[in-house]
């Protein structure tokens, strides 16, 4: 069958699913999820997100060059679901969803508590990309639960990472299979 290509980004799927923690000047904390990004580069360390440039999070970006790319797991899914939603600016969807700042050590943005692991970031490119801002952040720290990663590569058994299929629907990978 032949799709309609504005449905492309369907088949490119499921995608690693973030949530992006940033401050405004006020230092107002703001969350939203992002399922448009990939890292760049491995040296220097640095990855790539999309964001509707009407997004809050998009704001703050341009504002304080910051932000805190934090990897959910399958036991907050709903609350990365309510972080999506459509609140005014200001308000911070940490608290509307019941999860917990994280003090970060480089950037003002806090990371979030309840996430596998959490990547501080400084914004070194903007560009526009179609409908989408294109930002990419060199990533300035890294801090992840003890158990995130086995033998170098991320425990999936443990992290349960959210893999986002389009809308509502997600697919949680909980296993691994090497090929042969
Ligand atoms: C799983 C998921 C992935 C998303 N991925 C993106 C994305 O990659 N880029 C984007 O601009 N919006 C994306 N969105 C939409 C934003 O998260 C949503 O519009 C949010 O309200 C923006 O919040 P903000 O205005 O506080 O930044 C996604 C939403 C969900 C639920």
């Amino acid at each position: 069958m032949e799709l309609d290509l504005s449905q492309f980004y369907r088949v490119m799927a499921p995608r690693t699913t973030i949530i992006i923690t940033t401050v405004n000047l006020k230092g107002e904390i703001n969350a939203a999820p992002f399922s448009f990004t990939m890292p760049v580069s491995v040296n220097p360390p640095l990855l790539a997100v999309a964001s509707v440039p009407t997004h809050h999070t998009y704001h703050n970006l341009q504002e304080t060059g910051e932000f805190v790319v934090n990897l959910p797991g399958e036991e907050i899914l709903e609350e990365l679901w309510i972080t999506s939603e459509s609140f005014p600016e200001g308000v911070n969807e940490l608290e509307k969803a019941g999860l917990t700042g994280k003090d970060s050590q480089i950037v003002r943005a806090p990371g979030i508590k309840e996430c596998v692991a959490q990547l501080e970031c400084k914004v070194v490119s903007d560009q526009e990309c179609g409908d989408h801002q294109l930002v990419v952040g060199e990533v300035v720290r890294v801090t992840a639960r003890d158990d995130s990663l086995q033998e170098g590569l991320l425990a999936v058994e443990n992290t349960k990472p959210v893999l986002h299929l389009g809308g509502k629907d997600f697919v949680v990978g909980d296993h691994r299979k090497r090929v042969i």
